[in-house]
């Protein structure tokens, strides 16, 4: 059977689940992708820092030049999280010929553009299904298998680990201070748990969503967000008394005037599918012109999960697939986007 060499960056919490499921499961990435997906290097940043899983011998590493270097290693799985030195590897790596998973969306909603625009010009692919929600997979389907529609809006619960905090805060009485902790010891939380709380995270998730759905070009920077961070035990109490949940919403949504965006605490009815979705489950509900609405649960957050994204992706990627969701990207370049109008 052929053999695609694939590299890790990055032995994080999604790093050793995507490398558990490629050294545990190669039967089934071999049955899916007709090929055998070998884990040929991980770039780890310390290597004498204890790691809960055993790779076999040569295979760590701790210069990245070990893959760039390796004209063998056609993709990689980069999941080293935050800005840089993220995306220098990145660009470095499509320099050197590689493909690109990712789940790293602070990067893709902050410089996208730039690496995109890189990979096409490289003929590269960057495929990054878990980017958002986690083990949902509402990449393919926005880009893919609702195509046919025009997404007239999307909302949903997008970060885990602020739904984790309001459910466990709401339904168990539990501290913020505690539950955050919790948050980062489950793997759930980004390496600064401020992006989480804060929104921005959903607000990152949003704006790649937002080109997927409407070809809008958005800074995530400039999407109106309120996190959880300021929500009060007595805030939820008061909302479950009067019927509601709240929970942290990121809203778009096509109006005559252009595109609205926005994440923030909102009061979601008790009873209601998005008021239902607890701990570190992610939803989405899209409504499209053709199909109507349609929703997506899954868990949002977590080492698993996301890995069964990345895998799915690698799988993508190594018969050629992912070049699908990348030329829904250039059609969007060159088609008119609606106009963005923020709301306040
Ligand atoms: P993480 O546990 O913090 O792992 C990141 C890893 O990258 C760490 O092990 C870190 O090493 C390593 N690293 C940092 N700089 C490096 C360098 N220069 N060379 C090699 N390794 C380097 O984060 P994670 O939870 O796995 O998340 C990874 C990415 O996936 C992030 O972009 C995150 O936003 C995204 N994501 C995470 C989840 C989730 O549920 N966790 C879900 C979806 C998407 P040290 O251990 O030495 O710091
Ligand atoms: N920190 C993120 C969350 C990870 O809690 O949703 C998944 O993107």
């Amino acid at each position: 059977m052929e053999k695609t060499n694939i590299a890790i960056v990055g032995m994080g919490t999604v790093g050793t689940g995507v490398a558990r499921l490629l050294l545990d499961h190669g039967d089934r990435t071999s049955r899916h992708a007709g090929r055998i997906l070998w884990l040929k290097k991980a770039v780890v940043r310390d290597l004498s820092k204890p790691r809960d899983i055993d790779l076999p011998d040569g295979v760590v590493t701790d210069s990245i030049a070990d893959v760039i270097n390796d004209p063998e290693i056609t993709v990689v799985v980069q999941l080293i999280g935050g800005l840089e030195p993220a995306r220098t590897i990145m660009l470095d790596l499509m320099a050197a010929g590689k493909d690109i998973v990712t789940a790293n969306k602070a990067l893709l909603a902050q410089h996208g553009p730039e690496l995109f625009n890189r990979a096409r010009e490289l003929g590269r692919t960057i495929a990054f299904e878990a980017s958002v929600a986690g083990g949902i997979p509402i990449i393919a389907n926005i880009s893919q298998c609702l195509s046919a529609n025009q997404i007239v809006s999307l909302e949903g619960i997008l970060n885990g680990t602020s739904n984790f905090i309001v459910t466990q805060m709401d339904e168990r009485s539990a501290s913020y201070d505690d539950v955050v902790r919790q948050a980062q010891k489950l793997g759930y939380a980004e390496a600064d748990p401020a992006m989480d709380v804060d929104g921005s995270d959903a607000a990152q998730k949003l704006a790649i969503l937002a080109h997927l759905a409407f070809g809008a070009t958005v800074d995530w920077n400039d999407i109106p967000r309120v996190g959880i961070d300021g929500l009060a035990a007595d805030d939820l109490r008061y909302a479950r008394q009067l019927g509601y949940r709240i929970k942290l919403l990121g809203v778009a949504k096509l109006a005559e005037d252009g595109l609205e965006l926005s994440v923030g605490p909102t009061l979601v009815k008790i009873g209601t599918p998005l008021a239902e979705v607890r701990d570190a489950f992610n939803a989405i509900r899209v409504i499209g012109d053709a199909v109507g609405p349609v929703f997506y649960h899954g868990l949002g957050a977590g080492q698993m999960p996301t890995a069964s994204a990345v895998v799915a992706d690698l799988i993508d990627t190594a018969v050629g697939r992912t070049r699908l969701t990348f030329q829904t990207l250039e059609y969007f370049s060159i088609d008119q986007p609606p106009r963005v109008k923020l709301r306040d």
